[in-house]
């Protein structure tokens, strides 16, 4: 039986992958360790099996016991412990949803229903690091798939509308205080519907404004707001996220050597745990549209064509229907004036399952077939 080491499993992305192991069984048939960085000897969590108490994450010898490792501690963790344990002498699978080590040689980004084909090869040449993608990078290839897939794109744009929980917890938190403390600037106004709405507007720019507003973690007001700025500055003037979107997905489809250009802006928005993306894509010819939704309706199974019109968009393609479900939809597919190799569409999807959790579950897995 596979011994599996988890580490990082009390945080957001690894209760989520707590939850959907458990929702799938995937805890039966392995041997699951839990380790800790603050709670050595305590008991460790109730999953339906029988775990021995937490282990210390840091220690070298314990974790070279192990077949595989899947953390989701963070970078900080990666960084300290995976170059001791490689160089310990161990050879077990590490599974990790941090980005340090994506754009290693030595690592695979894992996203199966894309890039089966490279884990595979990949397996098959005996890597032992898989990582996954960002979250931004992995939607938007569940959603077009059906177009990378068929060699159909020239070039395209990713402008992101990115949730807060991609920043983390404490983010998510914070973009709700600020959500009620618009609304508790002006809840008499907004009892009385007589009310000027631009004495409204005037007090809710105020209190957005006010030192008393909660910005410590976004820096800046995010509800009422956006910011159109995600992680840190490169040289060239992308953001980090933005630069991300190129190089994870060329990596991810194994075309490195031939990339498909990819650029945009990213921007947070106040979204709670849902990105979404809108893509302007250079097609390498002039395909009908409806060949377009046919092939990226059958790439995957989780993948749905919304139709063009107001009523299905509004029901089927914003961040609040897909969260909490693995479903991708894609839709406002229509041929730009520019000509007709000029495609958009729009999608969104569960920043913290596609994004995050759901390919290092289905990592394990597919070791185990
Ligand atoms: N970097 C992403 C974001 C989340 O800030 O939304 C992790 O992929």
């Amino acid at each position: 039986m596979l011994k599996v080491g988890f580490v990082g499993w009390r945080g957001m992305v690894g209760s989520v992958l707590m939850q959907r192991m458990q929702e799938d069984g995937d805890f039966d048939g392995i041997e699951p360790i839990f380790f800790t960085t603050s709670q050595v000897g305590k008991p460790g969590p109730d999953i339906g099996v029988d775990v021995p108490p937490l282990k210390d994450a840091t220690d070298i010898d314990e974790l070279k016991a192990l077949d595989v490792v899947i953390t989701c501690q963070g970078g900080d963790y990666t960084k300290q412990v995976y170059g001791d344990l490689r160089g310990s002498g161990w050879k077990g699978y590490w599974i990790d949803a941090a980005s340090t080590l994506r754009m290693e040689d030595e690592a695979t980004i894992v996203l199966d229903p894309v890039n089966r084909r490279v884990i595979d090869d990949q397996l098959a040449r005996g890597a032992k690091t898989f990582v996954g993608g960002n979250c931004t990078v992995s939607l938007m290839l569940m959603g077009l798939g059906g177009l990378f897939e068929a060699d159909l794109i020239e070039w395209m744009t990713s402008m992101t509308y990115q949730a807060a929980s991609g920043s983390g917890a404490k983010h998510m938190r914070e973009l709700l205080l600020q959500m009620g403390a618009l609304r508790d600037c002006v809840a008499d106004e907004l009892n009385d519907p007589a009310s000027a709405i631009l004495e409204i507007d005037r007090k809710v720019t105020q209190a957005m404004r006010g030192g008393d507003f909660p910005i410590d973690n976004f820096t800046a007001p995010l509800a009422g707001s956006l910011l159109p700025w995600i992680d840190t500055k490169l040289d060239n003037g992308q953001s980090r996220e933005e630069w991300k979107g190129s190089v994870e997905t060329n990596k991810i489809l194994g075309i490195q050597d031939n990339p498909v250009p990819i650029d945009g802006i990213c921007v947070r928005i106040g979204a709670m745990r849902s990105h979404s993306q809108a893509f302007t894509i250079k097609l390498k010819k002039d395909v009908p549209i409806d060949e377009i939704e046919e092939r990226i309706a059958k790439h995957n199974e989780w993948v749905k064509v919304i139709p063009n019109d107001k009523e299905a968009t509004i029901a089927g393609l914003t961040p609040s229907v897909v969260t909490g479900t693995l479903s991708v939809p894609v839709g406002r597919l229509r041929k730009l004036n520019m000509g007709g190799e000029y495609l958009t569409a729009f999608t969104a999807g569960d920043q913290l399952l596609w994004g995050a959790a759901e390919p290092l579950k289905r990592m394990l897995k597919i070791l185990r077939e």
